[in-house]
């Protein structure tokens, strides 16, 4: 993630310098083009000048002093030459001839008398031939007084260097902006955790979807959801831990007082010497003492149960039938005993993809429970895949039934029906455990009749 973020904004970095670069190459360029081309364009203006004194196969004297007179304005130092080679006049000869002012004004332009760099010559043609050449070289203008190009040129590399700052600062910014994508959810998470670390699990799950298509534009998606997808799951199990153990020790606290308090109250009758029946003060508690032994047995029961609820589990692809005659046959013993029949009944070879373990815990509970609430008949089992991804299985009784408030409580941590010998935590625990494979339970129970019990599972 850090990686993504410096290489963007290396490349952003780099985009701001390459269009700087650019710039620097295509608009000075252009612009150094256009000075030389205006440098030859006054020359041209000179040569036309000089050629313009050249009349009847004679130099005007007068207006080739002008002309170049106009070469030194111009910022040239200038001489012409005859088609002999003979030197006809120079600039040089010319600032002799300068009045003082004019010339003053001159020095104050430029450095006189002579230019820089070498001459380049040019040909002075009139009609069609040449009358001579004229040689020219730049005279050095005076550092205090900038050239209208410098100042463009000056202009130009301010400007690189303040769309250098824009871009680079816009860059900076980006930057900025990447980090705050990226380092919200991780803030976000970093919250949570503080609060969940105090003891709060009432903070709702984070979603990534928030931070939106920028977002996931930049594709730090992927690690973001796993952790959040982790981190959610952690406070969920964590939530249902607090819950439960809350929960349980109020059902425990519940439990162990009704016992302990007949148990105290024989105890007193017997100190109080009202008891006309000690045999039966030691049976009452003999069986509050089996009582307690089993709650503290039940107890160690659903702590292990609830164990397994914090493991996510591994999700495996089962064949349905094969699983459940696995888990029912080690309950055959028994059924033949009660003289019960044993129907399976589904497609053999349907396959789903969800947790054994857990799913076992929950069948062994329903057979058990149907097994020692039926005398006669028997249990059918019955299994299909029914929409894509849901599976259903049935644990269906030929027993003695339920009456509808009896059903309303069976889920009940501790509840147990008149004539069960068993601690009530079976349909507890499937119900805790069916949650935790993303499934529903339904039971339909007529008294006298038989009860069914009906999982609805979704794949994993
Ligand atoms: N198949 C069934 N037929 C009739 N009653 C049932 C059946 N399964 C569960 N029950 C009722 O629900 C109660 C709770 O079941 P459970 O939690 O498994 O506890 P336990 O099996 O220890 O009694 C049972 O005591 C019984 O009254
Ligand atoms: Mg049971």
């Amino acid at each position: 993630m850090r990686t993504k973020l410096f290489i963007s904004f290396i490349l952003i970095i780099s985009i701001a310098l390459l269009s700087n670069i650019v710039f620097e190459n295509l608009i000075i360029k252009d612009f150094d083009d256009y000075v030389r081309s205006t440098e030859e364009d006054r020359v041209y203006w000179l040569l036309a000048s000089i050629e313009g004194s050249y009349r009847d196969g004679r130099w005007d004297s007068l207006s080739l002093r002008e002309s170049l007179h106009w070469a030194m304005m111009l910022g040239f130092e200038a001489y012409i030459e005859d088609r002999k080679g003979i030197r006809v006049l120079s600039t040089q000869d010319i600032l002799k001839d300068l009045s003082q002012s004019m010339l003053k004004r001159m020095a104050s332009l430029f450095e006189l008398p002579s230019g820089v760099g070498r001459f380049s010559w040019y040909p002075l043609y009139v009609e069609g031939s040449e009358i001579g050449k004229v040689y020219v070289r730049p005279l050095k203008r005076l550092g205090y007084l900038p050239l209208k190009e410098d100042i463009f040129r000056r202009r130009g590399k301010e400007f690189l260097l303040i769309s250098f700052f824009i871009a680079g600062g816009g860059a900076f910014f980006v930057a900025l902006l990447f980090t705050f994508f990226l380092s919200k959810p991780i803030r976000n998470l970093t919250i949570a955790a503080e609060r969940v670390a105090s003891g709060d699990f009432s903070i709702k799950p984070i979603s990534h979807h928030r931070f939106g298509r920028l977002y996931r534009f930049f594709r730090c998606e992927d690690e973001i959801d796993r952790l959040t997808g982790s981190f959610n799951y952690m406070v969920e199990a964590l939530r249902k831990e607090d819950s439960l153990r809350k929960h349980l020790t109020s059902n425990i606290v519940h439990e162990l007082r009704t016992p302990l308090t007949v148990i105290k109250a024989n105890l007193e009758a017997v100190e109080d010497g009202i008891v006309d029946s000690p045999e039966r003060v030691i049976k009452t508690l003999h069986g509050e003492i089996d009582r307690l032994i089993e709650l503290v047995e039940g107890i160690d029961d659903i702590t292990r149960a609830e164990a397994s609820f914090f493991k996510r589990g591994h999700p495996e692809t089962i064949v349905l039938g094969e699983f459940i005659s696995s888990v029912a046959s080690p309950f055959q013993g028994l059924l033949t005993e009660k003289g019960l029949t044993l129907t399976l009944d589904g497609n053999r070879s349907t396959t789903v993809s969800t947790y054994p373990d857990k799913l076992q815990i929950i069948l062994k509970n329903l057979i058990s429970n149907a097994l020692k609430f039926t005398d006669s008949g028997g249990i059918t089992i019955r299994w299909a895949r029914d929409r894509k991804g849901v599976f259903t299985i049935s644990v269906k009784d030929t027993g003695r039934g339920m009456e509808k408030e009896e059903m309303e409580r069976i889920f009940e941590r501790f509840f147990k029906g008149e004539n069960s010998d068993g601690r009530g935590l079976g349909l507890a625990i499937v119900r805790e455990l069916i949650e935790t494979i993303d499934g529903q339970i339904e039971v339909e129970s007529s008294p006298g009749k038989g009860t069914e019990f009906r999982l609805t599972i979704k794949e994993v």
